[in-house]
């Protein structure tokens, strides 16, 4: 897979149909979505509870393009094969969820997908700093976990900022994850980052009967992140 900064939008199924998984994810990529974001919570790192690997496994099929996994589970290690043979693309784990980020990160790339690290709205970037040659992807949480449709947190922006620098010209894409919107997108993508998480801004108002508004949703978007 080439790299490039291009934006991107990966629509959290966290917002969608959860009876209608399969369906939900065939309309987001006819509309244009170019990833699809799995946001996994285990009730512990998180205060919801979604889905595991099984899940993961069954929706793999249904998804042409990239399939993005969100872990926000604690501990993360007993999980890492499951979730890499379910068909994850990505798995990214939180910084926050135990001592052996190293060594977790580098257990996903052994497994066969690409890592990514996640970090929390209160957790200063410089905490993945040692990590960057170990991952493909940082998700740079906009919100506190565990909610779709929750307010972006605009200190957020400084933290995209220092990391974009941080990265410098490696192939890491930056993802924001969390309060994505028509009125967010634009600062967020101009503070640097490529990869744009949005569930509710994508799928509210829409339905896999009506899939045209998520391709609205997702083109009105992506026109706004293209600064
Ligand atoms: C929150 C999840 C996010 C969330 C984004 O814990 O990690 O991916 O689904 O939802 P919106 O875009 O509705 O804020
Ligand atoms: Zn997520």
């Amino acid at each position: 897979m080439t790299f490039d900064r291009r934006p991107k939008i990966a629509p959290s199924i966290l917002s969608a149909d959860f009876a209608n998984f399969g369906a939900e994810i065939r309309a987001i990529e006819d509309q244009g979505a170019d990833w699809v974001h799995v946001d996994v919570m285990d009730g512990h790192f998180v205060p919801n509870i979604t889905f595991g690997p099984q899940t993961c496994r069954a929706i793999r099929p249904h998804i042409r393009t990239v399939m993005d996994v969100h872990l926000m589970i604690a501990p993360v290690d007993p999980y890492i094969e499951a979730f890499a043979n379910a068909g994850a693309d990505f798995i990214s784990i939180h910084v926050e969820a135990g001592p052996h980020t190293h060594r977790s990160l580098q257990a996903i790339r052994a497994a066969g997908a690409r890592p990514g690290i996640a970090i929390n709205p209160g957790t200063p970037v410089e905490a993945v700093e040692n990590l960057l040659d170990l991952v493909d992807l940082v998700n740079v949480m906009g919100v506190n976990p565990g909610f779709g449709g929750q307010k972006f947190i605009p200190s957020q922006l400084l933290k995209i900022e220092r990391l974009r620098r941080m990265i410098g010209d490696r192939p890491i894409h930056i993802e924001i994850d969390g309060g994505v919107a028509r009125d967010t997108i634009g600062a967020i993508a101009q503070a640097g980052a490529d990869v744009f998480v949005a569930g509710n801004a994508v799928f509210s108002g829409g339905s896999v009967s009506n899939p045209e508004v998520y391709g609205s949703n997702i083109s009105a978007l992506r026109e706004i992140a293209k600064v």
